[in-house]
């Protein structure tokens, strides 16, 4: 089962359909379980198939797989209130990305761990083993469900089979390749990359821009 924690904003609700539409079981948390729950209904009806909604508690309860989408600055609290259904056999993935607008400039800032997925690694310790990805997937493709992905996205991770197996959920989504990121302290280098992109879709005046790495058509050296 994925939970995806704050599943009911935009990035969660098109990775929830992404997933369920590959056939994964799909659960959505929030902090209402009635918001949880009515999203859930919708986007089951939008694709046909059943995604389910919980308190983010329950969701990761429930999930060996479990996908923080939630605004940087609300992790904290979030995370204090599902450490107790986290175990070290789970996987817990960053999608965040710590963005701020200081005078109309947009900018990605390092938080003291370094990146939002350390800040997460740095917070829940070893009850859980902590990846990253999917800061460069945009939602609004991610929802625009009759249209296939195009891109990469990088993963991250300090547990190399956490990593292996964070890829091979992000590969679940049609068409999107994961890309082996190595370490978690990487994220530090993939966040940022997530305000040029958000630039550029302005700049282009276009729905959105991702990524695409040329010459990784062989597996990484160790
Ligand atoms: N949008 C994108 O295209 C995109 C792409 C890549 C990465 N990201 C990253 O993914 C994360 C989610 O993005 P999003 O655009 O989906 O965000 P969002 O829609 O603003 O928020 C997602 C959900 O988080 C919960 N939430 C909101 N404020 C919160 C707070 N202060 N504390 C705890 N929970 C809160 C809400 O759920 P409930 O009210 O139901 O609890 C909300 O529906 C962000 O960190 C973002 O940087 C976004």
């Amino acid at each position: 089962m994925i939970a995806i924690l704050g599943g009911t904003g935009d990035l969660g609700q098109g990775l929830a359909m992404r997933w369920a539409m590959a056939g994964e079981k799909v659960i959505i948390g929030s902090r209402s379980k009635e918001k949880a729950e009515k999203i859930a209904q919708e986007l089951s009806a939008k694709i046909g198939r059943t995604i389910l909604g919980a308190t983010n508690l329950e969701a990761t309860k429930s999930a060996d797989f479990v996908v923080l989408s939630v605004p940087f600055e609300g992790c904290e609290k979030i995370l204090e209130e599902v450490m107790p259904a986290l175990s070290p056999d789970k996987i817990l993935l960053s999608a965040m990305v710590p963005l701020k607008q200081t005078e109309g400039l947009l900018t990605c800032y390092s938080p003291p761990a370094g990146s939002a997925a350390e800040t997460v690694a740095q917070i829940v310790g070893g009850r859980a083993r902590v990846c990253s990805a999917l800061q460069t997937v945009g939602a609004q493709e991610l929802q625009r469900i009759d249209h296939p992905l195009e891109g990469d996205t990088v993963v991250c991770g300090d547990d190399a089979q956490a990593r292996r197996q964070t890829m091979s959920y992000v590969e679940k989504i049609a068409n999107l390749r994961a890309i082996d990121g190595g370490r978690l302290c990487n994220s530090r280098l993939v966040e940022p990359v997530t305000a040029l992109l958000i630039k550029l879709t302005g700049r282009y005046k276009v729905p959105a821009v991702g990524i695409k790495f040329v010459g990784l058509d062989k597996s990484p050296g160790l």
